[in-house]
């Protein structure tokens, strides 16, 4: 014979906290601000009028004009900062990506628009790589045998960051997970008297396949695959000492990327880092997103934010997204 109880009632009762949405908001943990929103965005050369990313809808490759355009939304919108790229025509593309530092390159003439419209009120972001300069598509100068030469790419970054500072960024920010770059770049900075320009150190980034529609969006020609300078994603521990590096060089902020599918390694950045950590929601999040809620598969809005609010909440101070403008969002 089963002994028969008494029904059991709970005394802990979690579900107190969730009966009405003041209440829920009352105990909300995290919250998401429009000024801890980077948007990125690109600026190609020769073009008329805005293309739009295929692979990206509702990312566009601008012009100067509309870039002009987009930078005052993001003010108006109340965001933190925006992060440029740049898309050189095919033909100024050399192996080196000269065009990078390049004084009338169309990245810093990208920057110098955006600094022209907005001067402080936004933070402006640059990105500091080779990858959409180069005619082969690595982040770096590729030397004989076909390598990746880490150090002769490191004053390349050098001279690409105080061109930028030079054209109004804000910040700089290495992404091409080449050794030393922080520490390198850090001294031709403060050299050239641009000691207040800050360095976003893309410390632990990953050779994902998440980055697939960026490298539409930058036109990019890259032949093989970047896995000898960014990280293996099966490697957690790795990130964290690629932080503890960024750290020492002088980084004044550190950021993981891909984002969503790395929050493991974005918490234990956040746990040690004493500076503000960034995480980067890549094209590829965006994009899926896009995608499923195209065909009615997702409600885009919630999706966009439960997985920015995720990001958040496993430690980033700062999230670069192509959200950052949706009006969605934070409503
Ligand atoms: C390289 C760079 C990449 C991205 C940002 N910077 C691509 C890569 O490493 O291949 C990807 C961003 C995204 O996917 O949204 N300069």
């Amino acid at each position: 014979m089963l002994n028969r109880r008494e029904p059991w009632t709970p005394t802990d009762r979690p579900r107190r906290l969730r009966t009405t949405p003041a209440m829920r908001e009352l105990v909300q943990e995290t919250r998401v601000h429009p000024r801890q929103l980077v948007l990125p965005a690109f600026i190609r050369d020769g073009i008329d009028s805005p293309v739009e990313i295929p692979s990206m809808p509702g990312q566009f490759q601008h012009t100067e004009q509309s870039l002009r355009e987009l930078a005052r939304r993001c003010v108006d919108a109340g965001i933190g900062g925006i992060d440029l790229f740049g898309v050189p025509k095919e033909e100024d593309k050399d192996a080196e990506g000269s065009v990078a530092w390049a004084k009338d390159g169309i990245l810093n003439r990208g920057l110098e628009v955006i600094r022209d419209e907005v001067g402080d009120a936004l933070v402006i972001i640059a990105d500091t790589c080779l990858d959409e300069f180069t005619s082969h598509g690595h982040c770096g100068v590729v030397n004989d045998r076909g390598a990746v030469d880490n150090d002769a790419t490191l004053e390349l970054y050098a001279k690409e960051a105080v061109s930028q500072a030079r054209a109004g960024a804000h910040i700089v920010s290495p992404s091409g997970m080449m050794d030393g770059q922080v520490r390198v770049i850090r001294e031709a900075l403060d050299d050239e008297g641009f000691e207040d320009v800050a360095i976003l150190a893309y410390s632990a980034k990953y050779a994902s396949a998440f980055f697939g529609p960026f490298r539409d969006a930058v036109g990019s020609g890259l032949q093989g695959d970047r896995k000898t300078y960014q990280q293996d994603p099966a490697n957690r521990r790795e990130g964290m000492r690629e932080t503890m590096l960024d750290l020492a060089e002088g980084a004044d902020m550190v950021m993981v990327k891909p984002a969503g599918y790395y929050l493991d390694v974005l918490a234990d950045v956040a746990a040690v880092s004493e500076v503000p950590v960034a995480a980067y929601q890549v094209s590829g999040e965006y994009a899926m997103i896009q995608a499923a809620a195209a065909n009615g598969w997702l409600d885009r809005d919630r999706v966009v934010r439960e997985s920015i609010t995720g990001i958040v909440r496993a430690g980033a101070d700062i999230v670069l997204t192509y959200f950052a403008l949706d009006e969605g969002v934070l409503s």
